[in-house]
C-alpha cells in the first residue's frame, strides 16, 4: 500500500512534560497536582510518580536524537509551569525557562519544528491549595505564566496550544476523580470546563500579540459516538454522549455556545457564565489540534437513566482496553470539518495504542502498533482525500512514559525505555514510522 500524503506535511510523536521530565525536585521547580496525586496512596497503579519517568530534563538530546531516528519534522511536547512559576502566581524561576530555551533550540537545530502546549495537566499545587480551576483567579494567573512562557520563547516556536484536552482536565479530574486532582463533583467539573475555556479565550490574544508569526490554538480530545441499535433511545444515547464529550468543548469555542441537549440533560450542574464569558471563549483558531484513540458504542435497553451501556468489539482492543475503530477518525475529521469550515488546519495531535512491549535480544517487535497507526493514518488520508485540510500527524509517543493513573504500567512509545537504566529501544514502529516519514506515504 502506498499512500502519499501532500508535500509538507507534518510527521511527529508527541509527549507532555510530567509524563517525561522526571526531575521534579530540580533547579527550583514547584510541586505539582500530579506529584501530589501520584504520591497519594491508590491513586496510581503501582504507587508509580513522575519520577523518574524518562528524565527528559537531562537526557533531552538522546530524545532529539530518536526523533531524527524517525524523520522527525515536528515534536509536540509540554511546558511545565511548576517550573517557569513555582507557586503558581509568584516568582519566575529563570531556569525554567532556560530548559525550554535549550529543548527548542536543540530541536531547530536537528530541522524539528516545536508544538508546543501550556498546559499538559501540571498545574502548580500552590494553586489547587487555592480552588484550582474551580477558582477564576488560576485564570489571570494561568495568563501571567503564558505571558512570561511566550514572551521568552515565542519567537521560536511557531506552534502554540492553550489547553491539552479539557475534557480531561475537567471532567475526567474533576468528576471521575481519576486524574488529578481527583475531585468528584460534576458541578465542579462543569465550573473547571468552563474556566479553562475562559482562561483559553483569553490567552489566544495574548499569545498573538507576543509571537506574531506563531499560530495559536487549543487540542481537543474526541471519542466518535454510536447509537448500538436505531432505537430512539439509543440514538439519543449517543448523541448526549457526543454533546458532553465533544461539542460541549468545541461548540462554544467556535461561537456556537454549549449544546442545548447536554445542557439540558446537566440539569442544575451546569456552570456559572459571567457576562462576557461566551464572546472571550469564542476565538478565531488557526489550527485545531484533535487528539483521536477510540470510539463509545452506546446502548440503553430500557430508556432510562443508570441504564446506559457502552458495547464494543471485545477482540479489538489495545493494552488499555479501548476498542480500535479508526473509523471514528475519519468520522470526526469531516464532521468538524463540515461544521465548523472556518478552522484553517486540522493536525492529529495525539494518536496511538498501549501494548504489551516485551525487549527480545535487544528489539521490540509490536505489529499491533503498527497495525494500528496504520489504519488510522488510513483515515487521515481519507479526510484529505475529503477535504480536510489536515497538515500534520503526532504519534503519542515519542517513548514509554509515565501514563498518569496508570504508571509505567502502559507502554504508548514508538521507542521502548527501561525506567531502571533509562535505555532507550526504538521499536519496530519507531523504524516502520521513520520509513513512513522519509517516504511521506504510508509505506508497508
Ligand atoms: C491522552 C493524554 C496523553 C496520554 C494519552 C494516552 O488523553 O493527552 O497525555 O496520556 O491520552
Amino acid at each position: 500500500m502506498t499512500q502519499q500524503f501532500p508535500d509538507g506535511f507534518l510527521w511527529g510523536t508527541a509527549t507532555a512534560s510530567y509524563q517525561i521530565e522526571g526531575a521534579t525536585q530540580a533547579d527550583g521547580r514547584g510541586e505539582s497536582i500530579w506529584d501530589r496525586f501520584s504520591a497519594t496512596p491508590g491513586k496510581v497503579l503501582n504507587g508509580d510518580t513522575g519520577d523518574p519517568a524518562c528524565e527528559s530534563y537531562y537526557r533531552y538530546q538522546e530524545d532529539i536524537a530518536l526523533m531524527k531516528a524517525m524523520n522527525s519534522t515536528a515534536y509536540r511536547f509540554s511546558i511545565a509551569w511548576p517550573r517557569i512559576i513555582p507557586d503558581g502566581d509568584g516568582a519566575v524561576v529563570e531556569a525554567g525557562l532556560d530548559y525550554y530555551e535549550r529543548l527548542v533550540d536543540a530541536l531547530l537545530e536537528a530541522g524539528i519544528m516545536p508544538v508546543a502546549t501550556l498546559y499538559h495537566w501540571d498545574l502548580p499545587q500552590a494553586l489547587q491549595d487555592k480552588g484550582g480551576w474551580a477558582n477564576r483567579a488560576t485564570i489571570d494567573a494561568f495568563l501571567r505564566y503564558t505571558d512570561v512562557t511566550v514572551s521568552r520563547l515565542g519567537d521560536r516556536i511557531p506552534y502554540w496550544a492553550t489547553f491539552n484536552e479539557p475534557w480531561c482536565v475537567s471532567i475526567l479530574s474533576h468528576e471521575m476523580g481519576e486524574h488529578a486532582p481527583g475531585v468528584q463533583d460534576r458541578k465542579i467539573a462543569l465550573q473547571v470546563a468552563h474556566n479553562v475555556m475562559v482562561a483559553h479565550g483569553k490567552a489566544i490574544p495574548l499569545i498573538r500579540d507576543r509571537s506574531p508569526n506563531s499560530k495559536a490554538s487549543i487540542v481537543l480530545n474526541m471519542e466518535a459516538a454510536y447509537p448500538a441499535t436505531d432505537s430512539e433511545a439509543d440514538q439519543k444515547l449517543s448523541e448526549i454522549y457526543h454533546a458532553r464529550y465533544n461539542r460541549w468543548f468545541i461548540e462554544p469555542i467556535m461561537g456556537k455556545g454549549y449544546p442545548q441537549n447536554a445542557w439540558d440533560d446537566y440539569g442544575d450542574d451546569v456552570p456559572d457564565i459571567q457576562p462576557g464569558d461566551m464572546e472571550t471563549i469564542q476565538q478565531p483558531l488557526d489550527f485545531l489540534g484533535l487528539n483521536y484513540y477510540t470510539r463509545q458504542v452506546l446502548h440503553d435497553p430500557n430508556g432510562g437513566e443508570g441504564k446506559r451501556l457502552h458495547e464494543r468489539d471485545n477482540d479489538n482492543v489495545s493494552a488499555r482496553d479501548w476498542e480500535i475503530y479508526p473509523q471514528g477518525l475519519y468520522d470526526l475529521l469531516t464532521w468538524i470539518h463540515k461544521e465548523f469550515p472556518e478552522i484553517p488546519e486540522f493536525y492529529v495531535s495525539e494518536n496511538g495504542m498501549a501494548c504489551h512491549d516485551t525487549v527480545e535480544n535487544g528489539a521490540v517487535h509490536d505489529p499491533e502498533r503498527i497495525g494500528y497507526i496504520k489504519q488510522h493514518l488510513g483515515a487521515v488520508a481519507n479526510a484529505i482525500d475529503a477535504g480536510v485540510p489536515l497538515k500534520g500527524y503526532f504519534a503519542w509517543s515519542l517513548m514509554d512514559n509515565f501514563e498518569w493513573a496508570c504508571g509505567y504500567d502502559s507502554r504508548f512509545g514508538l521507542t521502548y525505555v527501561d525506567f531502571d537504566s533509562q535505555e532507550r529501544i526504538l521499536k519496530d514502529s519507531a523504524h516502520w514510522y521513520g520509513r513512513v516519514a522519509k517516504a511521506n506515504a504510508i509505506v508497508d
